[in-house]
């Protein structure tokens, strides 16, 4: 079904098949595209696009307000996009399923020695980011997407929407955040060289054939540092040679320590052990996040960089800063904030909505409380409450600036 609406309603993820101007008229090399970043929708407006025609079914933005009610988006393995709009939900899933489609072709390319083009990469990437960017409760972001097929691929995807999540968390500068996106997109491109009798064997490797598997890290060393695009060839092809190596030398191919690595080695590295712990494949399902996490900062056990394992656990939380629940009494609380390094569990909390579900006058700050499931009885969504973004973003800064005073009360 096709439908035409003004420039003003485009969004990142439809996809247009008609302008009110001559195609030859536009920059536009091909007829129709997908929407992949807002630069994208600033083009048309620029060339003084007014009304596009979109497809609606190869759009993914299906839950555009004119088309379909909002709807709560169901939270999955540890995260909460309860305060995502789902119409940038189906963004991300496209952009997500672009990605994977050109890793596809990336590996095909690189297997047989041809360069691929990184453009397309970055250009997916940078809708991502703005997505992410754009929205506080980057925990959200972590969806999965279960139509993937290659295990290669969907891990190499899951991983980039993690490093790129914690990037954009930390604020970093939109280059920065898709030069993450990047490294962890591509830290297993060395496996497009590795035979796929290995790669697919269903029983336990023999000694020879770990061998071969471990050389990926090399293979993709080497296919990245002869690109001729130069962020390719420095850090993200880094990031495929050390991402197996670990604490105390115990890793491959040099046995390097963490600290011998560079910084974003070890937190790709880190993010690898969490997607290949979680991440459904074809021939098993994954562990709950809780479990992953709990095991990466157990310094006894894992041998991840723990400061990475740490990032990890803040950026995800069990519950994301921005999250809406309902407590076993029915008031409801936002999450606020994580003060407490030593404790991922600990949160500080605003009560908005009192027992009968009705919007407090002032919201009211809570101590800090350790946010065990059972606390939590329901997730909810702002739009319920009629609250918007800058309302919740108000609030958390609130809270922080609260929790800024006690703590300072306390030490004086
Ligand atoms: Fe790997």
């Amino acid at each position: 079904m096709k439908k035409k609406i003004p420039v003003q309603e485009l969004q990142v993820g439809m996809y247009v098949t008609g302008l009110d101007q001559s195609w030859f008229n536009t920059p536009f090399p091909v007829h129709s595209f997908l929407i992949a970043s807002t630069e994208d929708i600033e083009r048309l407006k620029h060339i003084g696009i007014r009304t596009v025609e979109i497809d609606l079914e190869k759009s993914v933005v299906r839950h555009h307000p004119q088309f379909q009610a909002f709807s709560l988006p169901t939270p999955r393995k540890g995260t909460s996009s309860g305060t995502l709009p789902s119409a940038d939900i189906e963004a991300l899933r496209s952009l997500q399923t672009a990605t994977l489609q050109r890793l596809h072709m990336a590996f095909k390319d690189a297997r047989f020695g041809k360069p691929f083009r990184i453009y397309p990469f970055q250009k997916t990437l940078q809708g991502l980011t703005e997505l992410a960017l754009s929205n506080p409760s980057v925990g959200a972001i972590l969806l999965e997407n279960d139509n993937f097929e290659n295990d290669i691929l969907t891990h190499s995807v899951n991983t980039m929407t993690l490093a790129l999540g914690i990037a954009c968390h930390k604020k970093l500068p939109p280059g920065e955040c898709i030069l993450w996106g990047l490294s962890a997109l591509f830290h297993d491109i060395g496996k497009c060289r590795i035979p796929e009798t290995i790669l697919d064997k269903p029983s336990s490797l023999s000694d020879e054939e770990r061998k071969v598997v471990e050389e990926h890290t090399f293979h993709g060393f080497k296919i990245l540092h002869q690109s001729p695009d130069a962020s390719l060839r420095n850090i993200v092809a880094r990031v495929a040679l050390e991402h197996h190596e670990r604490e105390g030398g115990k890793g491959y191919p040099y046995g390097m320590t963490c600290d011998q690595l560079q910084p974003l080695s070890r937190l790709i590295a880190t993010l690898d052990v969490y997607e290949s712990l979680t991440g459904d494949r074809s021939y098993s399902a994954g562990i709950p996040s809780s479990r992953a996490l709990s095991y990466l900062v157990d310094t006894s056990r894992s041998d991840v960089d723990h400061r990475a394992a740490m990032d990890l656990v803040y950026f995800l939380g069990e519950y994301p800063v921005g999250t809406l629940f309902v407590s076993p009494n029915g008031q409801v609380h936002l999450v606020a904030g994580y003060p407490n390094p030593e404790n991922p569990k600990e949160v500080i909390t605003l009560v908005i909505a009192g027992e009968d579900g009705e919007l407090l006058d002032s919201p009211e700050f809570q101590s800090p409380l350790v946010l065990e499931k059972e606390f939590v009885r329901s997730i909810c969504h702002p739009r319920n409450f009629g609250l918007s973004q800058a309302d919740m973003d108000h609030w958390i800064g609130r809270a922080g600036e609260k929790w800024m005073e006690e703590t300072r009360t306390v030490s004086t």
